[in-house]
């Protein structure tokens, strides 16, 4: 695909579809990584002399309908000060032309009849306001709706932003030829929901480290007593192949040797360790051990890729969360190439504050999994149609 850093832009309309879909409660926003992590790409255009016009969604709202809460005047806010300039919201962008210099920032897309649906007569509109379209917007990138595939179909040129360029380049260096070994972490409460990155990373990993849910059912595979802990009992038969197939391959699925216990789900439960085959009937599993932590330590010390997708353990809860915690310094510490995404994976970054020394960090929450299922993005196919 096109880059938007090759092209010509002075005096151009620049349509940039960007992911502002940032946690906005009563007008105040809470993280906003992804207005940050925009900007680059709007700057470059302003700077390249263009009259920018900004899209994204906000939100899951009725198309059609426009409820204060679907409102993106705190993002357009937001991206103003951040950027030192007053960000307007245009709310009806028919018959909208934008000057150079200018910068503008459309009302939430999802509002618009046919975005969702992905209609052409949209994305024809969309396409109307601009010389150039450039999708940023990786976080939606696995969405196929107007703003993100049928205007790239209409648009004179399409083309990535940096930040999509960035994230694919990443991801690309990451999954597609990783220095090896490849250590990939896939944890989080259900198997049945990441089962197809586990599937598509068998076929790719060295070690395949697993976690919290997830962990369980793979120990149920391999014949361990869990107590009360959460798996799915149904997906016994996956883990037993996902393990099979990674160790025909001669790598490892290193599970828990030790394990963090408590009796009940409560902030105020006391941890217990115990060796895995001490589990009792009555026990739930929240955190992995400190002599699992230690072995998985040693393994991404040696890594020389590392794709981390989710916690370890309850590490909402401090007494559960030391293997999250240790696993986390050692992607830190470790010289491989790391690469971190998912919602609750961003939150255990924040919170034993390591983002500067993981070498990538994804803005995409489903794009981001999608990516690791190994599936293709229809926003970044679309601009690969529309070629180099
Ligand atoms: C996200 O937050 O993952 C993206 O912005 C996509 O949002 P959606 O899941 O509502 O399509």
């Amino acid at each position: 695909f096109r880059k938007m850093t090759e092209l010509e832009l002075t005096g151009k309309k620049v349509l940039i579809r960007a992911d502002l879909n940032v946690p906005v409660k009563d007008g105040v926003i809470g993280d906003d990584t992804r207005i940050r992590a925009s900007i680059p790409t709007i700057e470059a255009a302003l700077q390249a002399g263009a009259g920018v016009i900004v899209m994204s969604h906000l939100g899951r709202p009725t198309e059609g309908e426009f409820q204060p809460a679907d409102d993106l005047a705190p993002v357009a806010k937001r991206l103003g000060e951040l950027m030192g300039r007053n960000v307007a919201v245009v709310n009806d962008f028919n018959g909208f032309v934008v000057k150079a210099g200018e910068l503008v920032l459309l009302q939430n897309v999802r509002c618009n009849k046919g975005e969702k649906k992905n209609t052409d007569e949209l994305g024809q509109a969309y396409a109307a306001l601009c010389d150039v379209f450039v999708n940023d917007a990786f976080g939606t990138a696995h969405r196929a709706e107007a703003s993100t595939h049928a205007v790239a179909k209409f648009a004179p040129i399409a083309a990535a932003g940096l930040l999509m360029a960035g994230e694919l380049d990443a991801l690309g260096k990451a999954l597609k030829a990783p220095a090896s070994p490849l250590v990939a972490i896939v944890a989080g409460s259900k198997v049945s929901t990441k089962l197809t990155i586990l599937e598509t990373l068998s076929d790719k990993v060295d070690y395949l480290i697993v976690g919290g849910g997830i962990a369980n059912t793979f120990l149920l595979a391999e014949g361990h007593e869990i107590g009360k802990s959460l798996a799915e009992a149904d997906l016994v038969e996956n883990a037993k192949r996902v393990i099979a197939k990674i160790r025909a391959r001669g790598g490892d699925v290193p599970l828990p040797a030790d394990v963090v216990i408590g009796k009940q789900f409560s902030p105020t439960e006391p941890a217990v360790i115990k060796a895995i085959g001490d589990v009792a009937a009555d026990d739930m599993i929240f955190d992995i051990g400190p002599d699992t932590a230690a072995r998985l330590a040693t393994v991404l010390k040696t890594a020389g890729t590392i794709v981390w997708n989710g916690p370890v353990g309850v590490f909402e809860f401090d007494q559960f969360g030391k293997g999250t915690e240790v696993i986390a310094r050692a992607i830190a510490a470790s010289p491989a190439f790391s690469i971190a995404g998912g919602g609750d994976t961003l939150a255990a970054v924040a919170k034993y504050d390591i983002a500067n020394d993981v070498s990538y960090i994804s803005t995409g929450g489903g794009a981001f999994l999608e990516f690791l299922e190994g599936k293709v993005l229809p926003a970044v196919e679309i601009l690969e149609q529309r070629g180099a």
